[in-house]
């Protein structure tokens, strides 16, 4: 058992609620106390040991500088699944759930779908796709062996055997049994020169994931110049993308022979996704 410090839970979070949010402070306490949020509320004079206390000091000030909480606690939840996360992974954002909603859209009519999401990091795509679609098969593509890693250890801990990864860059060097119904990704699109790539939060994440080190459009032209061979007639392209990327993108889709291309905007009311598909008659 560890000495006590001066410091009861109530205290503790106080001194942290000066300088970062009120419901982060909370998060960190349980995490660094290992107590549960109604300890917190019905205990609070519950003094500390001192390894807590020195565990949540240097937590609530590697927030103060920035880090994402995901990155601290080392999970986060996306589309109901909780989900490890890393160093090595973007943190799955709640805009990229309208994404699954619209993939999920698509493949209603579709049963034991065929799809490929390119760039899976953490699995979040992958992972609640095959979730809502346990028949389904998924191949979760990513360049980064250690986002893989953790998108693999994401697998085993929510136990979708469907999920299957692949290490390339987008569809280079591998092949899927048959054609696609879908295939899904949210790339890296900031442009370099883009001033938010060393802004609070995005600066702790993987540069892989965030840009292409170009002018954000590298990623989309990989996967629209490849799509029409990998999908079936009718199968659908669906991409996450910056709020002003929307137009570009859609004019790649239709340049790559892709139909029905539309964008949907987020709660904002900014494009930020877009689809198309794969003609119904056009060649297998
Ligand atoms: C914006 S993150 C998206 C992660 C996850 N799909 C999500 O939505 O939270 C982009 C991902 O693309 C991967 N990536 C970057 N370049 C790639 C490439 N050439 N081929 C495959 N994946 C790539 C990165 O490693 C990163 O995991």
């Amino acid at each position: 058992m560890g000495t006590a410090s001066q410091q009861t839970r109530a205290r503790a979070l106080q001194w942290a609620r000066q300088t970062i949010d009120r419901l982060d402070a909370r998060l960190l306490l349980e995490f660094a106390s290992g107590c549960t949020s109604n300890a917190l509320i019905t205990d609070p004079d519950v003094m500390l040991e001192d390894a807590q206390w020195a565990s949540f000091q240097s937590l609530v000030r590697r927030r103060e500088s920035g880090e994402p909480l995901a990155y601290l606690v080392g999970q986060t939840g996306f589309y109901g699944d909780l989900l490890t996360v890393t160093a090595d992974v973007l943190v799955p954002r709640p805009e990229t759930e309208d994404l699954v909603d619209w993939a999920l859209e698509v493949l209603r009519a579709c049963d034991a779908p065929s799809i490929a999401d390119l760039g899976t990091g953490s699995g979040a795509i992958a992972l609640a796709l095959a979730g809502a679609k346990p028949d389904g098969r998924v191949l979760a593509v990513d360049v980064s062996a250690a986002a893989l890693l953790v998108a693999a250890n994401n697998r085993q801990q929510l136990e979708r055997s469907n999920v299957e990864f692949i290490c390339a860059s987008w569809y280079e060097g591998w092949q899927a049994a048959g054609l696609l119904d879908l295939i899904i990704s949210n790339p890296p699109y900031i442009p370099a020169s883009d001033p938010h790539l060393a802004g609070d939060g995005v600066r702790f994440e993987p540069r892989l994931a965030l840009t292409d080190e170009a002018d954000g459009l590298e990623a989309y032209r990989a996967i629209a110049a490849g799509a029409l061979a990998r999908l079936k007639p009718g199968g659908w392209l669906l991409v996450e993308h910056g709020h002003d990327q929307a137009e570009v993108v859609a004019e790649l889709w239709v340049r790559a022979g892709l139909v029905n291309v539309t964008s949907r905007a987020d709660l904002s009311g900014n494009p930020r996704m877009t689809g198309g598909q794969k003609p119904a008659g056009g060649p297998l």
